[in-house]
């Protein structure tokens, strides 16, 4: 079955049916179509500017994107495979609509600039709407921040509890995680932010183009210096599935402690009821399938960055067909990225803190390096405190007891050093407190980290 083609005229019979189904873009890279035409009527508009094609036939074409633009808003237009990719099926409709002058729209212009184009507008788009997200999750931490800092915790180190902190000082690490994340996108920016188009197939344009004007027209800070960096080139591209895969396993790995903490043997928090799903099977159970689902999620967007990386490994320059595969992983990528950080955002914000489980945790043997260092503080070198608690340890296990039931006669029988004030060091609070270094989980840094935090997160 033979079909017209757009660029048609040197082929002397239709093209294989399978090699349409095989070749098409269509089904996926309709998501680029309002970026597509945005390019393309900066483009007419230039054109008609710059006396390229006449200033009528410029503002004929421009309202027939328009148009066309209305319909796909509107859901009224019909995508053909045939007509391979959405540059060709926005073109085509333009054609049918205006008649031959929209044949006159391609001017000075390949599909190669086109297409990405299209694409670093919708990443720019996408990234400031994943900038956003980043922040409002940044948001929900400080404000669970500030309820817990009255909440000691144990912290774990090898999942074994190693010393108490304030929850708040958690909740304030991952801040300054997702922090870093958005950094990493806000500088990625500067090289998505910059402009292809006037390159191309891959070397350029005999058309006295205006580039400024374009660029202004479509909001790039920068023009792309070279033509076949501009069409060939995705490195600004991996960098952002880079970066998206990077977050994602910050949002993973906190979805991890959430999900141990939600476990009926820490028992640390509650999970709102309209965050979980039930089990069909076993009426007890409360699942934490969002987090489960970021957890797993993540995957999917770690094969997204190995999918680009190794699309364009071998690649020869300028353009390949090969790159029409950029377009589904940073699709997915963003779509996983962005409702991942929504379901982090309200997951935290639901949280509640079970703080007697916590506060009874943070205490006993987790006290021991603390007990310790009371004894290097009195001068004995660390190694022979570290020997003396290991024997107090011993001695209370033996007798299954907790650090908390010893009294300052047991001390003193493993040093003389140990006096009445030891017996502070039983209190978890207490022992966060001392440690007070820029950066601890004492009290007064964690107001002073919150402090900080309220004055740089953007209110909206
Ligand atoms: N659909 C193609 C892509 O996504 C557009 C560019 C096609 N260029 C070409 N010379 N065949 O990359």
């Amino acid at each position: 079955m033979e079909k017209k083609k757009l660029w048609g005229g040197r082929f002397s019979e239709g093209t294989d049916e399978f090699v349409e189904e095989f070749t098409e873009s269509i089904s996926f890279d309709k998501e680029l179509a309002l970026y597509d035409i945005k390019g393309s009527i900066a483009h007419a508009r230039m054109l008609g500017k710059q006396g390229i094609i006449p200033k009528e036939d410029s503002e004929k074409i421009i309202k027939g994107l328009e148009e066309i633009k209305k319909e796909i808003e509107e859901g009224k237009f019909e995508w053909k495979k045939e007509l391979e990719d959405v540059h060709m099926n926005i073109e085509k409709a333009l054609i049918e609509k205006i008649g031959d002058t929209g044949g006159k729209l391609h001017t000075g212009r390949s599909r190669n600039d086109q297409v990405i184009t299209a694409f670093r507008l919708y990443l720019k788009e996408e990234t400031n709407n994943i900038i956003n997200l980043l922040e409002e999750l940044k948001k929900a931490l400080l404000k669970k921040a500030e309820e817990t800092v009255d909440i000691v915790m144990p912290a774990y180190t090898h999942l074994q509890r190693a010393q108490p902190i304030r929850l708040a000082h958690y909740f304030l690490a991952y801040l300054e995680m997702y922090n870093r994340d958005q950094e990493r996108f806000k500088d990625n920016l500067r090289r998505i932010d910059q402009m292809p188009l006037g390159s191309g197939a891959l070397a350029g344009v005999d058309f006295p183009l205006d580039r400024e004007m374009t660029a202004k027209e479509l909001g790039f800070s920068k023009i792309m210096r070279n033509s076949l960096d501009a069409t060939a080139s995705r490195d600004a591209i991996i960098e952002f599935l880079s970066n998206s895969a990077i977050c994602m396993s910050n949002l993973s790995r906190q979805s991890e402690d959430l999900i141990i903490w939600n476990s009926t043997e820490f028992s640390f928090v509650e999970l709102p009821d309209k965050l979980t799903t039930g089990s069909s099977i076993m009426p007890q159970k409360k699942n934490p399938d969002v987090l489960e689902l970021i957890r797993g999620k993540t995957g999917r967007v770690y094969g997204d960055l190995i999918a680009l990386l190794t699309i364009v490994k071998g690649l020869p320059m300028a353009y390949n067909r090969d790159l029409q595969e950029d377009k589904e992983p940073v699709f997915d990528a963003v779509k996983t990225l962005k409702g991942s950080i929504i379901g982090m955002t309200k997951i935290i914000e639901g949280l509640k803190p079970k703080k007697e489980n916590m506060e009874k945790s943070a205490g006993g043997f987790a006290l021991a390096t603390d007990l310790a260092n009371y004894l290097v503080n009195k001068g004995l070198p660390f190694r022979q405190a570290h020997h003396v608690v290991g024997q107090i340890v011993g001695y209370l296990t033996a007798q299954n007891r907790e650090l908390e039931s010893i009294t300052l006669e047991e001390l003193k029988k493993f040093s003389e050093l140990f006096e009445e004030d030891a017996l502070n060091i039983l209190n978890p609070k207490y022992v966060a407190d001392a440690r007070k270094t820029f950066g601890g989980t004492a009290k007064e840094r964690i107001l002073e980290q919150i402090a900080f935090w309220k004055e740089n997160l953007t209110e909206k």
